[in-house]
Order: C-alpha cells, then sequence, then structure tokens
C-alpha cells in the first residue's frame, strides 16, 4: 500500500520546461512555471506504468523511443481539462439560435442545397456537438435539411464518450428542462436519442495539425468555446488560422466568453449580435468598401 505522504519522483524546472515544450509543440498547450505541481502529480502515474525512475528519463521516452508519440498522447489526455456541460454559456447560444441560425436558413444558396454543417473543435464528451444538435433540431428552420455536427477532440477517450452519448447528472447541471425529450434513460445516465446522435459525427483530431483539419470538409459555423485560452498566441494564430480556412464565406466563428482575437490580426471581421458577438469570414459578395471600414 501507498505511503499517505508519497514524494515519489520530483519534476524539477529543467525537466518541466522540456516536457512542458514537447507538449506545446504537440498540441499548443501552454503549460507555465505555474503548472510544474500539477504535472508532476498528474504524470507521475505513466512513470510508474513505464516503469521509469524519474522525469528526465520520461522526457526521453516522450522524445526518443518508438512508443513516445502513443505516450504524448496519454500524456496530454490527462493535462488537459474536459469540462464541459450542455447548453455551457447560454447567451451566446441565444444569439446562435435568434441570429446565426436564421440568417443561415435565410440564405437563397444555402436553401437551395439544404446543407448545414457546424464544427464543434475540441468537443471533450459530445455535450456542446449535441446541444447545437437539439437547437437546431428544435428550431425546425432545418427540417429535411441534411444538418451535419461534426465533433472533434484531441482526446479518444473522450471521443468515445461523445459517440456513445450517454451522460450523468453533472453535464446536466445547466439544461433547461425542456430539452429533455431528447434523451432517453439508460443504465448509466441519460442517452441522447438516436435521431440526435445521428446529427452528429465524433473524430479524433489534433487542431495544430492544420493539414488533418481538412478532413472536417468546409463549414458554415464553428464553435471553438473553452480551448485556446490554454494555448499560447502562436498556437492560437495557427489554429484561429485554419479556422477561417474551413468556413465558407460568410460562416462565422464562436469563441468562448473569456477568448477572443484581441490581440491577434486576422482577417475575421467582428460581428455585433444583440446577446453576443461573433466572428465572422467576410462573405464574398460583400462590397470590398464596406469590408475596409470595419
Ligand atoms: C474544456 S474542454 C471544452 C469543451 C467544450 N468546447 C465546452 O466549451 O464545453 C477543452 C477540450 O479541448 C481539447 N483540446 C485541447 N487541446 C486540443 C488540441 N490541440 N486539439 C483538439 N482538441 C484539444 C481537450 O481535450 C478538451 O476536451
Amino acid at each position: 500500500m501507498r505511503p499517505l505522504l508519497d514524494a515519489g519522483p520530483e519534476l524539477g524546472g529543467a525537466e518541466h520546461r522540456l516536457i512542458a515544450e514537447a507538449v506545446n509543440a504537440f498540441c499548443g498547450l501552454q503549460l507555465g512555471s505555474a503548472t510544474r505541481f500539477l504535472m508532476q502529480r498528474r504524470l507521475r502515474e505513466r512513470l510508474e506504468a513505464l516503469s521509469l525512475p524519474d522525469f528526465a528519463a520520461y522526457y526521453r521516452y516522450l522524445r526518443y523511443d518508438r512508443s513516445g508519440a502513443d505516450e504524448m498522447e496519454r500524456a496530454v489526455e490527462i493535462l488537459t481539462t474536459n469540462e464541459t456541460y450542455f447548453f455551457r454559456e447560454d447567451y451566446q447560444l441565444r444569439a446562435f439560435v435568434g441570429e446565426v441560425l436564421p440568417s443561415l436558413a435565410n440564405d437563397r444558396a444555402l436553401r437551395e442545397q439544404r446543407r448545414l454543417t457546424i464544427w464543434s473543435a475540441g468537443c471533450s464528451t459530445g455535450e456542446e456537438a449535441y446541444t447545437l444538435a437539439m437547437l437546431i433540431d428544435d428550431s425546425g428552420l432545418f427540417a429535411d435539411w441534411d444538418v451535419r455536427i461534426i465533433g472533434s477532440d484531441i482526446s479518444r477517450r473522450v471521443i468515445e464518450r461523445a459517440r456513445e452519448g450517454i451522460y450523468g447528472p453533472s453535464s446536466f447541471r445547466a439544461m433547461p428542462p425542456q430539452y429533455l425529450h431528447y434523451f432517453e434513460e439508460a443504465s448509466r445516465g441519460r442517452q441522447v436519442n438516436a435521431r440526435v446522435r445521428a446529427m452528429c459525427h465524433f473524430g479524433h483530431l489534433n487542431l495544430l495539425d492544420v493539414d488533418r483539419a481538412a478532413v472536417v470538409g468546409r463549414v458554415h459555423t464553428v464553435f471553438c468555446r473553452n480551448v485556446l485560452i490554454y494555448f499560447d498566441e502562436e498556437s492560437r494564430r495557427r489554429v484561429i488560422e485554419s479556422f477561417y480556412e474551413r468556413l465558407l464565406p460568410g460562416g462565422t466563428l464562436l469563441l468562448g466568453h473569456s477568448e477572443s482575437l484581441l490581440n491577434l490580426s486576422t482577417r475575421f471581421e467582428l460581428l455585433h449580435l444583440s446577446t453576443d458577438m461573433v466572428y465572422r469570414r467576410p462573405s464574398a459578395s460583400l462590397p470590398r468598401r464596406r469590408r475596409e471600414e470595419r
């Protein structure tokens, strides 16, 4: 049995910097010096599982072992925050339902294609993607359209859970009761019903792998909330650029409330809605002068 005060291997400043740099280069996470003890605590289980004596050996394993790439994925799973729940940041969802969705539904070209694609980038266990699917279904604006919500995350574990769509009480903490009819009772909680599950497609994707992001295709709206706050500025810029490339002209990007493009110069324009601000890829049809005035 482990002693109560188990010291275990210590993560020194130099090893912390090396591991943090390797993690940052892999996925954009910024792990400043304040994270040293948290990383020490969380990664000790990996040293134990791999029978490694200290963090210097763990760093060498990450960098040079044949299984280093797989181990990096495991380390990132342990170091990231997967906190999420249904109907998170509802003021933003109100703007989505009240203004973004109607303008998409009224777009002449879209009405002809009858296809709508939304990307939940960094979807964790899927609550955000399913929330968007429920809101779209409930709006009644897209009946008989081909609606796809794509959820992606760097963690394979959360993607498995998202596909399953079974949730316990903490996921429902902000859920308005009128949407509960989209769920069925399951042995381990409530499961999203088959109709809403069929609208959502989940896959593994590292957002920093901007070339692979092309698998998502072109989308009308990107939700990326509570993901980029953990990134360094350069990684944020790269990911935002790849969102721009994925968005169709006129498409919108919704970030979390503490995330903004304030310090990043980007090609997005800011759009003020009644309850929120969103970023928009300028529409090709917008006159040049009006775009420059913004
Ligand atoms: C705090 S959760 C946010 C979930 C949801 N968007 C929300 O707002 O409730 C952040 C998610 O971003 C994912 N993530 C972190 N870095 C990532 C990366 N480089 N690529 C893809 N997903 C990443 C994490 O695995 C985690 O599941």
